[in-house]
């Protein structure tokens, strides 16, 4: 994780146009001063993805995904924030400095999660010898085996156990500060900052520790809980307690529980219900959405019945609603006055809390109570209102069935026609652009789709296509795919529809593809050949209507150079011919 100057950053983003590394991937077109395409981070049916040439950067009106060239690649191609640096400075041709300070900076990340990991040892090592905390472990009913999947520990009474233990000199003593283990009075003395506390570490996604909440044992004390402040490894608004658990115990995730406390998440661990994971005492923020989304495609949040609990509900929604793409699900438990979810599995027991989550309230239910609440939904204003109301948040939801239906349940409540919700959610027509006579092509993309569906039907077909792909250049979604699929199949002929399929699995296209790969087309191969002849030749003829719209464009600009006017002059003898 070495750290690149920033002066280098600004260099490259400087010498970098967004727009080629963008429209490389993304079939873009002009909208006035911007271009726009179908957003590459969700699916949708009109384009609300915007590259601004002039401000450098992506924005999708639809999802909110937005960022630089870098983020671009980074989401886009899937790299790591070096790997997209290095991706960028090979297109200008520049070189990454390596320099000593980025060196240093990865030996003092190194030094932090060491200390860090020898911080949980030593706790783990004090709560074995410590009377005192044993018995709070049993008194909360707290089993071995959970004491050792969650590493639990307990931080010494005293003001300098761990200091003492770990911190042998002025660089140790500076590494335990910067690990956010230590604390510093008025006079500068420095102490441990977790004292006489049961201590929960935060593992990252790989299983490192990089943080620590830190529970009182003697009730009197104050606060309940302390964590770790921010750190350099440590920002709590991007992480989830257990999930580094959930994750070691499943290969696939069936659901994940979303809870307020550490204890919560070890008590429902130990009674069975081992996919609960848990927001440091924050919110759930957008990254914790995305996380939990990431790892799961249905996700139960719990949350106190009370006002405070409805309101930390609403939070959830507010991150939620903006992924929720097609097969995504959330729901929520509330639960009833004085419990949480530790009290109630203790109770009722993993099937008692199982029940409870069967009969949590799926999210569009709580959506509409809530948005509801204080309107009168019998008179003509109310209902105007809830419409009025609804609106932008439903417009944050990704194109699909699950807006759909949302936009349909408001119509049947406010009886306001769903119409009404989807024109203001669609995102605004290219402002001043002139009329793009390809825009809301629909025919053409399943063009492209059709052709995808017979390669994946009978990949040895690709054989009968001769390269170079005049097609290559066409300016419509899910042509790169095909040009990859394509490229893919030229290189390994043999390859079976699974193979494909596997080869694009982790791709944002992959369920689409699969989708396409399960339908069983009617007719034999002989037909599909045919089939796919023609959509080619198609795909041509509109290939060279795209460029003809382009020096015809040219021309109009008065832009046309020699060899434009030669290729102009081609292409109308070869259409008309
Ligand atoms: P709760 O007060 O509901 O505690 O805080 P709890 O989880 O039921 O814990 P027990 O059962 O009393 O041991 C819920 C969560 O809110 C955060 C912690 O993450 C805690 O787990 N919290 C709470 C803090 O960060 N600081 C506090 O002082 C209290
Ligand atoms: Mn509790």
């Amino acid at each position: 994780m070495g750290r690149i100057p920033d002066q280098f950053i600004d260099d490259l983003l400087a010498r970098t146009d967004i727009v080629e590394v963008i429209e490389s991937r993304v079939p873009l077109k002009r909208a006035g001063r911007e271009f726009q395409a179908r957003c590459p981070f969700h699916d949708e049916r009109s384009p609300s993805f915007t590259v601004s040439p002039t401000k450098q950067f992506y924005h999708c009106f639809g999802c909110g995904a937005h960022g630089t060239a870098i983020s671009f690649l980074m989401n886009y191609d899937r790299l790591e924030f070096l790997d997209a640096i290095e991706d960028l400075a090979r297109r200008v041709g520049m070189e990454v400095p390596r320099d000593t300070r980025a060196r240093n900076e990865d030996d003092q990340t190194r030094e932090l999660y060491d200390v860090l990991d020898r911080a949980a040892g030593f706790f783990r090592q004090q709560l074995r010898g410590s009377q005192r905390a044993r018995d709070y472990l049993r008194q909360r009913g707290l089993d071995e085996s959970m004491v050792e999947r969650y590493a639990i520990g307990y931080a010494p009474d005293g003001w300098e156990g761990l200091k003492s233990a770990l911190g042998t000199d002025g660089q140790a003593i500076h590494r335990l500060d910067a690990a956010g283990l230590l604390s510093k009075n008025d006079g500068g003395r420095v102490y441990d900052k977790f004292r006489d506390r049961l201590m929960f570490p935060i593992h990252d996604r790989r299983g490192r520790v990089i943080a620590f909440g830190g529970r009182v044992i003697d009730n009197d004390d104050s606060p309940k809980y302390l964590n770790s402040p921010e750190t350099r490894l440590f920002h709590k608004g991007r992480e989830l307690y257990g999930l580094w658990q959930v994750k070691q115990a499943h290969a696939k995730i069936p659901r994940l529980i979303v809870v307020e406390g550490y204890m919560d998440v070890v008590a429902l661990a130990q009674f069975g219900v081992d996919t609960a994971v848990a927001t440091l005492g924050t919110a759930t923020t957008p990254d914790h959405a995305e996380l939990l989304f990431r790892n799961a495609a249905d996700v139960y949040f719990c949350f106190d019945g009370d006002k405070a609990g409805r309101k930390a509900a609403w939070r959830a929604v507010e991150s939620v609603m903006p992924r929720m793409r097609d097969g995504r699900q959330a729901f929520f438990l509330f639960l009833p006055e004085g419990d949480d979810p530790d009290t109630l599995v203790r109770r009722e027991g993993e099937a008692g809390f199982d029940q409870r989550l069967q009969a949590a309230m799926p999210l569009s239910q709580f959506f509409f109570e809530q948005m509801a609440d204080g309107i009168r939904l019998d008179t003509l204003d109310g209902r105007a209102r809830l419409a009025e109301r609804c609106k932008p948040m439903l417009a944050q939801i990704p194109d699909g069935a699950f807006r759909d239906l949302m936009q349909q349940r408001l119509g049947e409540l406010s009886g306001v026609s769903a119409n009404v919700a989807s024109a203001a959610a669609a995102p605004k027509p290219s402002r001043s652009a002139p009329s793009n006579p390809r825009r809301g092509a629909a025919p053409k993309r399943s063009l492209v789709r059709s052709v995808v569906a017979l390669l994946l039907q009978q990949p040895s077909l690709a054989a009968d296509l001769s390269e170079p792909h005049g097609f290559a250049s066409l300016q419509l979604p899910g042509v790169p795919l095909l040009m990859e699929m394509l490229e893919l199949l030229a290189a390994r002929p043999g390859l079976t529809t699974g193979a494909v399929l596997e080869h694009f699995a982790a791709r944002d296209e992959g369920s689409a593809l699969n989708k396409l790969a399960v339908l069983n087309l009617p007719g034999d191969v002989d037909m599909w050949r045919e089939e796919l002849a023609d959509a080619i030749r198609q795909l041509e003829q509109q290939t060279v209507a795209q460029r003809l719209d382009e020096l015809r464009a040219a021309q109009a600009a008065g832009q046309l150079d020699e060899a434009m006017k030669a290729e102009l002059r081609d292409l109308l003898a070869r259409r008309a011919g």
